[in-house]
């Protein structure tokens, strides 16, 4: 039985693996708009605090945890005491949230590629966006397409596929993102962008500001659902878990670095507001296409590649569903992702149509797509990163000293583990419910 599971071929595909997960809607959609909503620079340090020191344990507790049990994310829980099932469990649940407002952002990116921005006659980008995403029928669909395309690859079992995106995709679309952000840095005022980026005003951090930072953190890590989990249980014997981890998340944290980047110096050279929310780099990017020659051709090929990007971080989220069903319902793969099309596509729809028919309908003061974001990334993902390091250090026993000879570090390890980041996470879970 063991030996039917798929592993890695090597650690480096693991590796890229993992910071194809990683990599993705997070670091370009998602961080530019929660920084701009967050102040600026000042939540910048407070996230790299936060994602350079307090998240490496939760990332190496979760493919630690995978790597030992070799189990899909429920069985990996019951391995360790049967009882812990239910809070295996909330793994895949959690992924199933967030898939459903993740796709949708999905499906405006496959809209956007149809589109094509330069010798538009469109001059307000704003006002366009907030009509396009009005559009039911249309992004209803483009979001099940998205839904498709991820169900699809992971149904064949898209190693291959995978492989391909991260070894070519992935280096494209850096490179893209560099020329992007050299004709960034040439508009007017883009060093207010800059500023605004990296001259922090500290008077902004509040509590929220740190909860709203790890929960990006989690976010982009893919930690808190299950996902590195699975990943780690594909690994076969791999030691240098540690180097893995901070490899991870120095690649995850320049991709983020690099989109803002791109954003913050455009934004302020077409007056634009940093805190407009969840469209920011939909309205924002357009502006740049315009300007540069061949505009439309990049927006097609960025839009390509971020595509590109979302497809490895989605089809992540969807095998940890799909390795429950398969492991341990024994469905087939084939009829494992039909059944997670169906249910992420029942809370998708909604969450697609919050922005225009669905509009009024609002879950503690949230639309729909608000309300999955906020508990999947501010309480869901930091619960089960919680749940992760009491586990593994608590009960499994994983010491610092598994991964180093260094006391010091080991001894940091196991604090880090054992009481403070469990601590940490389970305040700002606590801030998140209030
Ligand atoms: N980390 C991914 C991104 O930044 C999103 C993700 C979350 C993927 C959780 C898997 C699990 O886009």
């Amino acid at each position: 039985m063991e030996n039917q599971r798929p592993s890695w071929t090597s650690r480096g595909a693991f590796v890229l693996a993992a910071i194809g997960s990683a990599v993705g809607l997070g670091n370009i959609w998602r961080f530019p708009y929660i920084m701009g909503q967050n102040g600026g620079a000042a939540f910048l340090v407070v996230y790299l605090l936060l994602i350079l020191t307090i998240c490496f344990i939760p990332l190496v507790a979760e493919l630690v945890m995978g790597k030992i049990t070799k189990k899909e994310c429920i069985g990996a829980f019951e391995s360790v005491n049967p009882k812990l099932k239910p809070i295996g469990a909330l793994n895949p649940l959690t992924g199933i949230l967030i898939m459903s407002f993740y796709f949708v952002v999905g499906g405006w990116i496959l809209n956007y590629i149809c589109l094509g921005f330069s010798n538009s006659e469109i001059t307000d980008f704003s006002e366009y966006f907030s009509i396009f995403v009005q559009n039911s029928y249309s992004n209803c669909i483009f979001t099940l397409l998205f839904l498709f395309v991820c169900v699809f690859l992971t149904a064949r079992g898209v190693k291959k596929g995978i492989e391909f995106a991260n070894n070519i995709l992935m280096p494209m679309f850096a490179i893209i993102l560099l020329f992007l952000i050299f004709s960034a840095l040439q508009l007017p005022n883009a060093h207010l962008g800059l500023e605004y980026m990296f001259k922090p005003d500290f008077s902004k951090i509040n509590p929220h500001t740190f909860l709203t930072a790890l929960g990006q953190a989690l976010f982009t890590l893919s930690i808190g659902m299950g996902a590195m989990l699975t990943y780690g249980s594909y690994i076969k014997d791999d030691k240098a878990i540690t180097k893995s981890a901070y490899t991870i998340i120095f690649s995850d944290t320049l991709f983020a670095l690099m989109a803002g980047v791109m954003i913050f110096p455009t934004i302020f050279s077409f007056g634009l507001q940093p805190d407009s929310g969840a469209g920011l780099v939909f309205v924002t990017l357009p502006y740049i296409f315009a300007q540069i020659p061949h505009g439309n051709i990049v927006s097609i090929a960025f839009f390509v590649l971020l595509f590109a990007a979302a497809i490895t971080s989605g089809i992540s989220m969807l095998e940890v569903a799909v390795a429950a069903l398969t492991e341990r319902m024994k469905f087939s793969r084939i009829k494992a992702c039909i059944t997670a099309f169906c249910l992420i596509a029942v809370i998708a729809i909604p969450a697609t149509l919050s922005f225009g028919l669905l509009s009024d309908f609002k879950i503690f003061d949230k639309t729909v797509f608000d309300f999955l974001d906020y508990i999947t990334s501010n309480c869901l993902m930091p619960l089960n990163a919680f749940f992760i390091c009491i586990i593994t250090g608590w009960v499994m026993g994983v010491k610092g000293e598994m991964f180093t000879q260094n006391r010091l570090l080991a001894g940091l390890f196991d604090i880090g583990l054992r009481f403070a980041v469990p601590a940490i996470l389970l305040g700002l879970v606590y801030i998140g419910l209030k």
